[in-house]
Formats: C-alpha cells, structure tokens, sequence
C-alpha cells in the first residue's frame, strides 16, 4: 500500500491525543508499517469549536457517512463513546471492510461479542486495547504474551477514579464525601461519578478480561458488582490494624472449566502486589497456571497514555493489511460458559458487628459460624462503642459466599446483634 488513512469519529481528550501521537511519531509508524500514516477525516459535533482550537478544517466534518462510506479510508478509529449509534457506524464500517481500533469500554463488554463476530465474517480487525486500563496493554499481554497458558485468575485495579479515592481515605484519614469532592474539583473523577464509585466501569472492564483471560464470553450480567460508596474510614483503620488495604478489586477466577467475576470493595494483605498501587493509578494481576504470578502497572486514562494503546492497536492493524491477513478469529471466545453458584465461591470475609455487651452474645455468633462450617482466622474485640453495644470484628478462613451469605441473614435475625456495620472479601497475598 501506498498510504493507509484513517477516519477518526471523535476529537475529544482521546482523539486529540491520538492525532498528536500519529503527527509526532510518523517516523516510527512508517518503519513498522512500511508506509505513511494519515488521518483522512474526522467526525466532530461542533466543527466552528475544533476550527477555533487550530484544526485543519478540511479534516473535520459532522456527517459520518464522509467517513463510513469513503473508500479511501481504511481504518475507523472510535473514540466517541455512546453504545446505540456508535454500535451501528461499527457494523455499518465492518458492512464497508473498514477495520476498526475502539477505546469503548461500554460498547464492547455489552456488544463485544456480536462486534467481533461481524468483523470477523467481513474479513476486518476489531481491536480493543484503550477499553482497558487506558495505558496498559493488558489485552494483549493476555491475548499474545500469555497465549500459551491458560490463565486461572485476573484480580484487576481498573478504576482510577475509585483507586485515588480510597487511596486519600486511608493516607489522610478523609471521608468518601470529601474525597469525592476534591477528585471532581481535581478533574479525577466525572461530575456523575456514579458508574465509577459503583463499580459499573470496572465491571464492563473486568467482562472484557475475563472474555480474553478465559476464552468464554462473559456479559456483564455475569459480574456481581458492589462499588465504594458505603466504605468508612472506621472500616479502612480496622483493615490496617489487621495488615490490609482497602481496594475496589476486580476479581476473575477459573477452576476447572467453571468461572467467577466480580468486582466489590476487598481488603487485601499488604503483601498483595495490588496493595501497593496508589492513587489513580491501575494494575491487573495476572495467574497462570504454568507462569505464576504476573502484574502489569500503569496509567488507567488521560489524553497520550490512551492513545498510545489506540495507535498500537492500529500499527497491529496495519501490519495486518500489509501482510494480508486479519486477527479477529484467534480471539473468539473457544469455550461455552460455565458460571459458578454461589456454594462454589470461595473467599475470606471481614465481618464488623455491633452486638449487645452481654454474657453469652459471642458464644451465640461463633456457634452460627461454626453450624455452618466456617472458622476464625482474626478476631478483634475493641471497646464499648457507646453505652451497652460492643464492636466485633472477624476474619474468616476460607468460606463458600453462599455458607457466608446464610450466616449474614441469621446473624441479623439475631437479637444480640444490632447492627451488621460492615463485611468485605479479604484476598492474601500470594496465588490461592
Ligand atoms: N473513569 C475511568 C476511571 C477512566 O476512573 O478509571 C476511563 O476508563
């Protein structure tokens, strides 16, 4: 090929960076592809705002189909967000043998499978690497540097926004409101930041990892997700004096042919390598069987760190048209899905009670406890926390969340119990 051009559908944060790697690192994309590399078009909604702020007016348009149906153009990069419209300009490109590089997170863990499908019957890539941890190449890290093993258990930080937030709960002592505050101030965390401290975009996330991890096509109805707006610093301070972190942890586990995910705010050991990624940073924690433990650190989000997967999913492109080949179907998911119940989950738990300070209360939970098979690793008994109430707090040993789940609805059946203030997965911190 004489040149490769590319539409870009979106000039926000992601697309301006995108536009400046090409520019800057045209030299570097020519000696792996063999050829120049231009941006043809671009699909903007206000042309008068990017025209202002210095961009070519002869790239931008506001109509898609100068991008879709141009056969000039070969690859369509998608960095527009929206899950409806954006799914049909994919499958309308995919329609038109355009391959296509996407950042969208939301898109792909809801039509991910259904995208990759067409692609594939067209004959067209489909990458995705920016839709995970922005700056890491973790997909294909799974998907190529890892291809030869067959991975038990993906444990992810894949949301920065609540990372830096239970990051300042635990450095300065801060509550969640606060925190919150001051990340929206620092431009960390959206003015609707529900999706993030929710866990919603972790778990889209976590979806993605565990479709490529696992080879099965997990939706996100398959991940039980509970998010970080109820986490205390009380909780938090209680986690250090037992040696943990607070995190919100995506979790992906394989035994057998049968799999688990989730994502929930969990207390690790501070000997975890998650334990020690702060701030808004990500990491994902990888285990196979045959090359153990692995972690891969970096940026989540911002402008040049996504586009950097973004330009790298289009060099793989690239090479790919030069060679004459395409790479969807090597990463079609190859087995049906099989999802744990609940009596095959397995975790430790912390636990918080309030309880009447009375004879024969503690006696009362150890006995549920132990009906139910499940035994103490910790145990905290702390001061009287206002007249006639007592704090207790528990560690468990392993336990299935379906015996851990029963003894929750009993213990608050329980007249000694006033209160359930708090309960956490708690992961250690090497392969289990
Ligand atoms: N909102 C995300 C985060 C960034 O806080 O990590 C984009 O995925």
């Amino acid at each position: 090929m004489n040149e490769i051009s590319i539409g870009l559908l979106g000039l926000g944060t992601v697309g301006s960076g995108v536009v400046k790697i090409i520019e800057n690192h045209q030299d570097k994309l020519m000696h792996q592809v063999g050829c120049p590399v231009k941006v043809k078009k671009i699909l903007v909604k206000n042309m008068e705002k990017h025209i202002h702020n210095g961009t070519d007016p002869s790239l931008l348009t506001n109509d898609v189909d100068d991008i879709l149906n141009d056969p000039d153009i070969d690859i369509i990069v998608e960095v527009m967000g929206g899950i409806e419209q954006t799914r049909s300009y994919l499958l309308q490109a995919f329609k038109n043998k355009k391959h296509v590089v996407t950042a969208n997170k939301d898109l792909m863990a809801l039509h991910g499978g259904e995208l990759l499908k067409i692609a594939s019957e067209n004959n067209c890539d489909l990458f995705f690497e920016a839709s995970v941890a922005g700056g890491i190449p973790i997909l294909r890290s799974i998907t190529e540097g890892l291809s030869s093993d067959k991975i038990v258990k993906i444990m992810g930080i894949v949301n920065g926004t609540t990372n830096y937030i239970l990051t300042k709960m635990s450095q300065d002592g801060v509550a969640y409101e606060d925190v919150l505050k001051k990340a929206q101030e620092l431009g960390f965390a959206e003015a609707d930041p529900t999706s993030d401290v929710e866990g919603l975009d972790a778990a889209r996330k976590m979806a993605i990892l565990a479709t490529l991890g696992f080879s099965m096509e997990i939706d996100l109805d398959d991940v039980s997700v509970q998010g970080i707006s109820q986490v205390t610093e009380e909780d938090i301070q209680y986690g250090k004096q037992l040696g943990y972190t607070m995190k919100l942890i995506g979790i992906a586990k394989q035994d057998g042919d049968k799999v688990e995910v989730s994502v929930q705010p969990t207390f690790l050991a501070n000997t975890h390598p998650l334990a020690s990624v702060q701030n808004e940073y990500n990491a994902v924690y990888v285990c196979g069987e045959a090359v153990g433990e692995t972690m891969f650190y970096g940026p989540g989000a911002g402008s040049l760190p996504t586009a950097t997967s973004i330009v790298s999913d289009l060099v793989a492109v690239m090479k790919n048209i030069q060679s004459g080949v395409h790479g969807g179907g090597n990463i079609a998911p190859q087995y049906p899905k099989k999802l744990k119940q609940d009596d095959e989950i397995f975790s430790k738990y912390f636990l918080r009670l309030h309880v009447a300070d009375e004879a024969g209360v503690f006696a009362k939970i150890t006995s549920l406890f132990a009906e139910h098979h499940i035994s103490f690793e910790k145990i905290l008994q702390l001061p009287v926390v206002k007249r006639e109430v007592a704090e207790i707090v528990l560690v468990t040993h392993h336990a299935s969340k379906k015996d851990y789940e029963d003894v929750l609805v009993q213990l608050n059946d329980l007249q000694s119990v006033k209160e359930i203030k708090s309960s956490y997965r708690v992961e250690r911190g090497s392969i289990q």
